[in-house]
């Protein structure tokens, strides 16, 4: 067991005063998931540039993939490249998907500025004390909770099992008041990956259920709200990759135009890691088919790191309104 560490050494902060400004204000704070250097360099400078806070997430996946001490000391780097920047953009450091009370405190323990309890997957009463165990430890140590009601649709799933999991407006009521969550993650008709929706010939993407969450946001006023599963699956990226060996037939997302309006509502903080993943698969793609000979990682990341920055500007600028309100 290391030594404790506060995010407040790290430079990093709670997503409490970010969130109440953008509820107010009427737009989301991305969070965007991170495993290596490429995609960090682009978070940070993207976001530096377009002076927007950000939260950067960090999955369970991702402390197994890239190591949790690598992981923090790349968020206390990233810290250090914005204020080298001159930009002062607030920067928190997020559990993505946390699956156990032990998982939370080891992060909050490292330098988490803000942790989420997934207990979704739980009978009600277990999510409430799961969730309720991490508030008591985190909100102790001045970290934020993000907590979840409802099961996001899966791909596998068939239509009546998709209709059941949507969060229930009547609970998030009791949810919030007897856990202390800061913010609520729910469940309207988004799903996590690269394909969405199954469409038919010639069907559309359905819309999101804004319906619930009206009733959630009507339950809890000025509550923040978390939406996951909200990459657009980028068209244009799913285009290249099959163009360039890939095979993603069906890939499809949330269009960016229910993602603004989602924005404008009480959801607070929008989930994208999808369409950066694609976003470095299609670029990577791309270019080693145009220069095979090229074997310099430099070179192939240094194009998906540029593309990344662009995709993160682009959502920042005009899809969640964060741009400008640092
Ligand atoms: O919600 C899931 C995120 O996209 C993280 O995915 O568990 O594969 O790192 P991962
Ligand atoms: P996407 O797969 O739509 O990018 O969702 C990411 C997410 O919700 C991470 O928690
Ligand atoms: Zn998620």
């Amino acid at each position: 067991m290391g030594d404790v560490i506060s995010y407040k050494d790290l430079g990093l902060v709670n997503s409490r005063e970010i969130f109440r400004k953008a509820v107010d204000g009427g737009y989301a704070i991305p969070a965007y998931n991170f495993n290596n250097l490429e995609q960090l360099q682009a978070i940070v400078l993207a976001c530096a540039e377009t002076q927007s806070p950000v939260i950067i997430q960090v999955s369970k996946g991702a402390r197994n993939y890239a190591n949790e001490t690598m992981l923090r000391y790349m968020a206390t780097g990233a810290v250090q490249m914005a204020r080298e920047m001159g930009s002062n953009i607030p920067i928190v450091l997020h559990l993505d998907h946390g699956d156990s009370f032990e998982l939370c405190k080891n992060c909050i323990d490292s330098g988490f500025s803000s942790i989420m309890i997934d207990g979704s997957h739980l009978p009600y009463e277990e999510n409430v004390a799961l969730t309720r165990q991490v508030v008591e430890y985190a909100h102790a140590r001045d970290v934020t909770v993000e907590g979840e009601l409802g099961v996001l649709a899966g791909i596998e799933d068939d239509v009546v099992a998709e209709e059941s999991t949507y969060t229930q407006p009547d609970e998030v009521e009791d949810f919030v008041k007897n856990t202390g969550v800061d913010s609520l993650a729910i469940s309207i008709g988004t799903s996590h990956g690269a394909y969405k929706f199954k469409l038919g010939e010639g069907e559309s993407v359905p819309p999101l259920r804004f319906d619930i969450l009206k009733e959630c946001e009507e339950r809890i006023p000025g509550f923040p709200i978390v939406l996951h599963g909200a990459s657009s699956v980028v068209p244009e990226y799913v285009a290249l990759i099959n163009q360039y060996g890939g095979k993603m037939d069906g890939a499809v997302g949330v269009p960016e135009d229910q993602l603004r309006q989602a924005a404008a509502s009480a959801v607070c903080k929008i989930n994208i890691d999808s369409d950066g993943r694609l976003a470095v698969t299609a670029k990577v793609r791309e270019f080693l088919a145009n220069d095979p000979g090229e074997f310099d990682p430099r070179k192939y990341l240094g194009a998906a790191r540029q593309e990344l920055i662009s995709l993160i500007k682009h959502k920042n600028e005009a899809v969640l309104g964060s741009a400008g309100k640092a």
